[in-house]
């Protein structure tokens, strides 16, 4: 185990009918924007909760983070935070609101072009105070300090490392109303999550392994029940409970970490629109695929204590845990391949002239460059 310091500061507040605590957590006297997506919440009665809750505090509205937020939007939000002379923020929403979020947090105390700040790439420590509502179970965001924002212009995404939430509400009622394909693609995006944190080199943490592991087996658990049942109380609670495990820090700690899938992810999103979740179920499988030979031994492990994988020959049992694992995410009901989404080898050839312009070097071995991510995407084709 590598020396590490942990901290994670957010106050989670989990359960039916917690929205309702809103008053009590935020402080009276406080000028709060609140921030939203596009219009789900009216649907759901979650903005009818939040409003009832701050019924005696100050607040404005900001309306239309949509997802995978981009800049052009959030400059309106942080201008009218600045009007506002706003205080405190309160994302209600999914990963993307809470992200944008952040950047607005960040934004509103800073005087220059908010775009600076994501290309900076240094994590921004002044920023105002937030809290958030979530709505969609998978980013983690709600309790971490990371945020991933687009730029529509350019087709870029990148991410960006700002505040942690102060608190953040978790009701699994809300969760009721989610389009079943935000539900694959959460399921997905938390099992990835673990993955680029799990996936590496084995005997780092006996903890850590157990603990991801342990989320694992639970999505595999719980998802072909919430896919006939997704207004179960129970399952929508371990759901959330799970994304929100895998990405706060606590199977991090002192274990190496991947992250390459993502950051292709993010290309494909950024280039075609698909959703961040998808774009994992499509890569993670060929990312395995080519980085076989390096995460072997921890392949092994995964697919004994996940799968249930304890016989065949080294290669056979590491090929039927990538299988059962690109299966797994077809049996969410998402495609695993880029052409069943029309995209062809230009992408990959952007991708990987992208990758060369920025000298990438992803993955716990930092050599996932151009080259191989064109290989990781040529054998997701
Ligand atoms: O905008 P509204 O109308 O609210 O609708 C949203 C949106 O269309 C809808 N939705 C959310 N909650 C709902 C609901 N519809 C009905 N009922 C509900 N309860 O779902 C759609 C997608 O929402 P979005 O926020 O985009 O999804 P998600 O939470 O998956 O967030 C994706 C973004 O987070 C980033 C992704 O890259 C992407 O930009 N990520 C952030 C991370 C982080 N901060 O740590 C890590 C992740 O790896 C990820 O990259
Ligand atoms: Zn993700």
């Amino acid at each position: 185990m590598e020396n590490f310091i942990f901290q994670n500061p957010v106050k989670l507040i989990m359960g039916k009918g917690m929205i309702a605590r809103l008053a009590k957590e935020i402080p009276s006297d406080k000028r709060i924007m609140i921030t939203f997506g596009g219009g789900s919440v009216k649907k759901n009665g979650v903005y009818d909760q939040v409003k009832e809750a701050l019924k005696n505090h100050f607040t404005v509205e900001f309306w239309g983070i949509e997802p995978n937020p981009a800049i052009e939007t959030l400059r309106k939000a942080i201008a009218l935070g600045k009007e506002e002379k706003v205080d405190y923020l309160l994302a209600v929403g999914g990963g993307s609101v809470i992200d944008g979020t952040k950047l607005i947090s960040a934004g509103i105390l800073y005087d220059g072009d908010a775009w600076d700040l994501v290309l900076a790439g240094r994590p921004v420590t002044h920023t105002v105070p937030l809290a958030t509502v979530l709505t969609l179970p998978a980013t983690g965001s709600e309790m971490n300090n990371g945020a991933v924002i687009s730029r529509r212009e350019t087709k870029e995404k990148y991410p960006f490392y700002a505040n942690y939430p102060i608190f953040s509400i978790l009701d699994p009622e809300v969760t009721f109303t989610l389009p079943p394909h935000q539900v694959a693609c959460g399921l997905a995006d938390t099992f990835v999550h673990v993955m680029e944190q799990y996936m590496t080199t084995p005997g780092q943490s006996r903890i850590m392994d157990r603990w991801a592991e342990g989320i694992l087996q639970t999505l595999v658990e719980i998802a072909p029940k919430i896919h006939e049942n997704q207004h179960d109380y129970q399952l929508m609670a371990d759901f959330m409970l799970s994304a929100t495990m895998a990405l706060n820090g606590f199977i991090a700690m002192g274990v190496s970490q991947d992250w390459a899938t993502h950051m292709i992810g993010h290309e494909i999103t950024a280039l075609h629109g698909l959703t961040h979740g998808h774009t994992l179920a499509i890569v993670l499988p060929a990312t395995l695929q080519v980085l076989h030979e390096e995460k072997g031994d921890k392949l092994l492990q995964y697919g004994e204590r996940v799968w249930g994988i304890t016989s065949g020959t080294r290669e056979e049992r590491i090929d039927e845990a990538i299988c059962h694992t690109e299966e797994f995410f077809r049996s969410l009901g998402l495609t695993t391949r880029l052409h069943e989404e029309n995209i062809g080898q230009d992408t990959i050839l952007e991708v990987e002239r992208r990758f060369n312009e920025r000298g990438a070097k992803y993955g716990e071995n930092g050599n996932v460059t151009g080259a191989v991510a064109r290989r990781i995407l040529e054998t997701a084709l």
